[in-house]
């Protein structure tokens, strides 16, 4: 595809010029390496291939209209890594150096970064995989952190549209005692069946519920879910579902601009009472949710009555990605520029 076509960039891999690298060998992180290869060569039996030992994070870097590139909120997504990596037993690699390293990749790759405007953004893509070969089922002793950068637009081909969205029971992306609060790649290995099938049937993405109950409503697929009534954001609190830096953020924008803000746990059957509906996270930004269809029973309920997205959904949209591309005042320090 043509790199000026900025405002239709799908969200997927573009091969960029340059990776970082480090290795965890005899219980020390070496240096970080760059690479241009967008292979790795790992042993055949290294515990991420067998036994799943694999964290990754998601993040975006951000092209300012001054011509600035912004990080957002790196921290988070540096912490998430280490309770992904520990949760799975999981040498976890140093904040400083995640820091380091997610810079290098973004300032090396400067010009795949989108113009302001264009509403893309270099999508960031750190990873932590076991490289130790083992054939019993241990943590390995080797580890590599790998980070590259691509350029993306919105994960929902909709952009900021309302998507339909098809509840999931005939499967669970994570249990109760789980890992589904954290960023490994088995809760996306089990979220597969449940996306294939709604795929299929028309929609964007599965909603999970709670396994136990079936009951409470867990997440959109790869984004936390939100429903907004009697000017309040109220957001599903879950053990398996993943803690959204999005979210989280959406939660302190939501209070300043004057909603009660409440996670708990969300009923399905509350859907109904919803003046509006969404998605979050960084790959799904906010993507309001036009439609929640369970293929059980047949029921449907819509979201808005004009295919728009909702005035609160547009405002916090707004709010987000203003601050995001450096358009509105970042007033909760959440953005480093970093070059
Ligand atoms: N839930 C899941 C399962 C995800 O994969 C993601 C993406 O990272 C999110 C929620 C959103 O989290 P964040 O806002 O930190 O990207
Ligand atoms: C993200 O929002 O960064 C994600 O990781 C979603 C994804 C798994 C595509």
């Amino acid at each position: 595809m043509e790199l000026t076509d900025w405002k239709n960039l799908p969200f997927g891999y573009i091969k960029t010029d340059y990776n970082i690298r480090c290795y965890y060998r005899h219980g020390n992180w070496g240096e970080l390496e760059i690479s241009s290869d967008d292979h790795l060569n790992i042993h055949m039996a290294a515990t991420c291939l067998h036994y799943g030992q694999q964290a990754f994070e998601g993040m975006k870097a951000f092209m300012g209209k001054d011509g600035k590139i912004r990080l957002f909120r790196w921290q988070e997504n540096a912490r998430r890594m280490t309770r992904s990596a520990e949760g799975i037993f999981m040498a976890p690699f140093p904040e400083d150096l995640f820091k380091k390293a997610i810079e290098k990749a973004v300032l090396l790759n400067r010009h795949f970064v989108p113009p302001h405007g264009t509403g893309a953004a270099l999508y960031i893509r750190p990873l932590l995989i076991g490289t130790g070969a083992e054939v019993g089922v241990k943590p390995a002793n080797e580890y590599m952190f790998v980070v590259f950068v691509t350029p993306v637009g919105p994960y929902f081909k909709e952009g900021f549209n309302p998507v339909r969205i098809a509840i999931e029971k005939d499967s669970d992306r994570a249990a109760p005692l789980g890992t589904g609060h954290l960023k490994v790649g088995g809760n996306y290995a089990a979220s597969l069946r449940g996306i294939m099938k709604v795929v299929k049937a028309g929609y964007s993405s599965p909603m999970y519920l709670d396994a136990k109950e079936k009951r409470y409503i867990d997440e959109i697929g790869a984004a936390n879910f939100f429903g907004i009534k009697n000017n309040t954001y109220i957001t599903p609190r879950s053990d398996s579902i993943l803690p959204s830096i999005t979210n989280k953020s959406v939660m302190t924008l939501a209070e300043d601009m004057g909603l009660r803000v409440e996670c708990r746990p969300v009923e399905v059957e509350e859907l109904e009472s919803f003046e509006e509906a969404g998605a979050c996270g960084t790959a799904a930004i906010i993507a309001p949710i036009g439609e929640v269809h369970d293929l059980e029973t047949g029921k449907t309920i819509i979201y808005g009555k004009d295919g728009k997205p909702g005035p609160v959904s547009t405002s916090i949209y707004k709010k987000l990605t203003g601050i995001q591309f450096g358009d509105i005042e970042d007033k909760f320090g959440w953005m480093e520029i970093i070059g």
